[in-house]
Protein backbone atom coordinates (compact mmCIF):
# COMPACT_ATOMS: atom_id res chain seq x y z
CA UNK A 1 0.00 0.00 0.00
CA UNK A 2 0.79 3.42 -0.76
CA UNK A 3 2.52 5.25 2.19
CA UNK A 4 0.24 7.73 4.03
CA UNK A 5 2.85 10.30 4.60
CA UNK A 6 3.08 10.39 0.73
CA UNK A 7 -0.61 12.40 1.17
CA UNK A 8 1.32 15.58 3.46
CA UNK A 9 2.80 18.60 1.93
CA UNK A 10 4.73 19.70 5.27
CA UNK A 11 5.13 17.65 8.15
CA UNK A 12 4.33 20.31 11.05
CA UNK A 13 5.73 18.80 14.47
CA UNK A 14 7.45 15.47 14.65
CA UNK A 15 7.17 12.75 17.31
CA UNK A 16 9.94 14.28 19.32
CA UNK A 17 8.83 17.76 19.64
CA UNK A 18 5.32 16.71 20.55
CA UNK A 19 6.72 14.44 22.90
CA UNK A 20 8.96 17.30 24.29
CA UNK A 21 6.11 19.63 25.09
CA UNK A 22 3.52 16.96 26.27
CA UNK A 23 6.35 16.86 29.07
CA UNK A 24 6.78 20.43 29.63
CA UNK A 25 2.72 20.48 29.89
CA UNK A 26 2.64 17.84 32.51
CA UNK A 27 5.14 19.27 34.57
CA UNK A 28 2.92 22.46 34.90
CA UNK A 29 -0.57 19.97 35.69
CA UNK A 30 2.04 18.26 38.29
CA UNK A 31 2.65 22.43 40.01
CA UNK A 32 -1.26 23.27 39.50
CA UNK A 33 -2.58 20.00 40.82
CA UNK A 34 -0.46 18.99 43.37
CA UNK A 35 -2.06 16.78 46.54
CA UNK A 36 -4.86 16.25 44.02
CA UNK A 37 -6.93 13.71 42.57
CA UNK A 38 -7.35 14.45 38.78
CA UNK A 39 -10.24 13.41 36.63
CA UNK A 40 -8.76 13.69 33.10
CA UNK A 41 -11.71 13.83 30.44
CA UNK A 42 -10.66 12.65 26.92
CA UNK A 43 -12.48 13.54 23.90
CA UNK A 44 -13.32 10.80 21.72
CA UNK A 45 -11.51 10.46 19.28
CA UNK A 46 -9.32 12.72 18.64
CA UNK A 47 -7.82 12.95 22.07
CA UNK A 48 -6.64 9.18 22.10
CA UNK A 49 -3.09 9.61 21.35
CA UNK A 50 -2.29 12.92 23.51
CA UNK A 51 -4.70 11.27 26.29
CA UNK A 52 -2.30 8.35 27.10
CA UNK A 53 1.00 10.09 26.58
CA UNK A 54 0.05 12.79 28.70
CA UNK A 55 -1.49 10.52 31.34
CA UNK A 56 1.79 8.34 31.48
CA UNK A 57 3.55 11.41 31.22
CA UNK A 58 2.10 12.60 34.74
CA UNK A 59 3.46 11.25 38.09
CA UNK A 60 -0.19 12.33 39.40
CA UNK A 61 -2.73 9.71 40.64
CA UNK A 62 -5.30 10.39 38.05
CA UNK A 63 -8.76 8.54 36.46
CA UNK A 64 -9.64 8.85 33.08
CA UNK A 65 -12.27 8.94 31.47
CA UNK A 66 -14.00 9.47 27.69
CA UNK A 67 -16.65 11.60 25.99
CA UNK A 68 -17.46 11.13 22.57
CA UNK A 69 -18.75 14.17 20.68
CA UNK A 70 -18.62 15.24 17.37
CA UNK A 71 -19.17 18.49 15.07
CA UNK A 72 -16.91 17.14 11.78
CA UNK A 73 -18.12 14.17 10.65
CA UNK A 74 -16.15 13.28 7.21
CA UNK A 75 -15.89 16.91 6.51
CA UNK A 76 -12.98 19.32 6.81
CA UNK A 77 -15.57 21.66 8.16
CA UNK A 78 -17.09 22.14 11.49
CA UNK A 79 -20.74 22.32 11.47
CA UNK A 80 -20.96 23.71 14.56
CA UNK A 81 -23.51 21.38 15.96
CA UNK A 82 -22.21 19.06 18.58
CA UNK A 83 -23.83 15.69 19.30
CA UNK A 84 -23.05 13.29 22.44
CA UNK A 85 -21.68 10.15 21.07
CA UNK A 86 -20.84 8.39 24.54
CA UNK A 87 -20.98 10.20 27.81
CA UNK A 88 -18.73 9.83 31.18
CA UNK A 89 -19.25 6.56 33.33
CA UNK A 90 -18.23 9.17 36.06
CA UNK A 91 -20.19 11.67 37.93
CA UNK A 92 -18.53 15.26 38.08
CA UNK A 93 -19.97 16.57 41.57
CA UNK A 94 -16.75 18.08 43.61
CA UNK A 95 -13.98 16.42 41.44
CA UNK A 96 -11.49 18.19 39.44
CA UNK A 97 -11.58 17.92 35.70
CA UNK A 98 -9.04 18.27 32.95
CA UNK A 99 -10.43 18.43 29.55
CA UNK A 100 -7.87 16.23 27.06
CA UNK A 101 -8.48 17.70 23.58
CA UNK A 102 -5.97 17.26 20.55
CA UNK A 103 -7.01 20.53 18.85
CA UNK A 104 -9.20 23.89 19.38
CA UNK A 105 -10.25 24.80 15.67
CA UNK A 106 -13.27 26.79 15.79
CA UNK A 107 -13.55 25.96 19.83
CA UNK A 108 -16.84 25.03 19.16
CA UNK A 109 -16.75 21.68 20.50
CA UNK A 110 -14.93 22.94 23.79
CA UNK A 111 -17.68 25.71 24.62
CA UNK A 112 -20.44 23.75 24.03
CA UNK A 113 -18.56 20.58 26.26
CA UNK A 114 -17.60 22.95 29.05
CA UNK A 115 -20.78 24.66 29.98
CA UNK A 116 -22.18 21.31 29.31
CA UNK A 117 -19.08 19.57 31.96
CA UNK A 118 -19.65 23.03 34.13
CA UNK A 119 -23.45 22.33 34.61
CA UNK A 120 -22.46 18.70 36.08
CA UNK A 121 -21.53 20.16 39.66
CA UNK A 122 -17.62 19.70 39.13
CA UNK A 123 -14.55 21.97 41.76
CA UNK A 124 -12.86 22.99 38.63
CA UNK A 125 -13.14 22.48 34.73
CA UNK A 126 -9.82 23.59 33.25
CA UNK A 127 -8.81 22.25 29.35
CA UNK A 128 -5.38 21.17 28.31
CA UNK A 129 -5.04 21.42 24.40
CA UNK A 130 -2.62 19.78 22.47
CA UNK A 131 -3.16 22.51 19.06
CA UNK A 132 -4.93 25.20 18.98
CA UNK A 133 -5.26 27.41 15.66
CA UNK A 134 -6.28 31.01 16.25
CA UNK A 135 -6.89 31.93 13.12
CA UNK A 136 -9.91 29.60 12.93
CA UNK A 137 -11.42 30.60 15.96
CA UNK A 138 -14.96 31.02 15.91
CA UNK A 139 -15.56 31.70 19.97
CA UNK A 140 -13.12 32.32 22.64
CA UNK A 141 -12.69 29.81 25.22
CA UNK A 142 -10.31 29.77 27.96
CA UNK A 143 -7.85 27.20 28.12
CA UNK A 144 -5.39 27.13 30.57
CA UNK A 145 -2.77 24.64 28.61
CA UNK A 146 -2.28 24.98 25.06
CA UNK A 147 0.60 22.83 23.30
CA UNK A 148 1.16 24.42 20.25
CA UNK A 149 -0.50 27.37 18.30
CA UNK A 150 -0.14 26.26 15.04
CA UNK A 151 -1.64 28.08 11.05
CA UNK A 152 -5.29 27.45 9.98
CA UNK A 153 -4.17 24.48 7.66
CA UNK A 154 -6.06 21.28 7.80
CA UNK A 155 -3.84 19.02 9.58
CA UNK A 156 -3.67 15.18 10.86
CA UNK A 157 -2.14 12.96 12.45
CA UNK A 158 -1.29 12.02 16.39
CA UNK A 159 -5.23 11.16 16.92
CA UNK A 160 -6.46 13.85 14.18
CA UNK A 161 -7.84 12.56 11.11
CA UNK A 162 -9.83 13.27 7.70
CA UNK A 163 -12.53 11.09 7.01
CA UNK A 164 -10.95 8.19 10.07
CA UNK A 165 -7.62 8.38 8.67
CA UNK A 166 -4.35 9.32 9.15
CA UNK A 167 -5.13 9.37 13.27
CA UNK A 168 -2.07 6.79 13.44
CA UNK A 169 0.77 9.01 11.93
CA UNK A 170 3.21 9.71 14.92
CA UNK A 171 3.64 13.04 13.64
CA UNK A 172 1.29 16.36 12.98
CA UNK A 173 1.56 17.09 9.33
CA UNK A 174 -0.15 19.29 6.75
CA UNK A 175 -2.63 16.93 4.18
CA UNK A 176 -2.41 17.30 1.05
CA UNK A 177 -5.26 19.61 -0.50
CA UNK A 178 -5.72 16.67 -3.50
CA UNK A 179 -6.58 14.68 -1.05
CA UNK A 180 -10.19 16.26 0.07
CA UNK A 181 -10.24 18.37 -3.51
CA UNK A 182 -13.07 16.50 -4.24
CA UNK A 183 -15.16 16.88 -1.50
CA UNK A 184 -18.10 18.65 -2.72
CA UNK A 185 -18.26 17.07 -6.44
C1 LIG B 1 -12.19 17.54 16.02
C2 LIG B 1 -11.10 17.73 17.06
C3 LIG B 1 -11.78 18.54 18.13
C4 LIG B 1 -12.74 19.40 17.33
C5 LIG B 1 -12.20 20.79 17.19
O1 LIG B 1 -13.03 16.48 16.44
O2 LIG B 1 -10.67 16.47 17.55
O3 LIG B 1 -12.48 17.70 19.02
O4 LIG B 1 -12.87 18.78 16.03
O5 LIG B 1 -13.01 21.57 16.32
P1 LIG B 1 -13.75 22.90 16.75
O6 LIG B 1 -12.86 23.68 17.67
O7 LIG B 1 -13.95 23.61 15.43
O8 LIG B 1 -15.04 22.54 17.37
P2 LIG B 1 -14.08 15.79 15.44
O9 LIG B 1 -15.41 16.43 15.62
O10 LIG B 1 -13.50 15.76 14.07
O11 LIG B 1 -14.19 14.30 16.01
P3 LIG B 1 -12.97 13.28 16.22
O12 LIG B 1 -12.21 13.75 17.40
O13 LIG B 1 -13.63 11.96 16.44
O14 LIG B 1 -12.15 13.29 14.96
MN1 LIG C 1 -12.32 15.57 18.45
MG1 LIG D 1 -12.32 14.50 13.32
Amino acid sequence: PADVADDLVEVLLTEEQIQARIAEMCREIERDYAGENLLLVGVLKGAVMVMADLARELSLPVEMDWMAVSSYGTSTRSSGVVRIQKDLDTALHGRKVLIVEDIIDSGLTLSWLLENLRSRGPESVEVCALLRKPEAARIDVDVRYVGFEIPNAFVVGYGLDYAERYRNLRGLGILSPSVYEHEDD
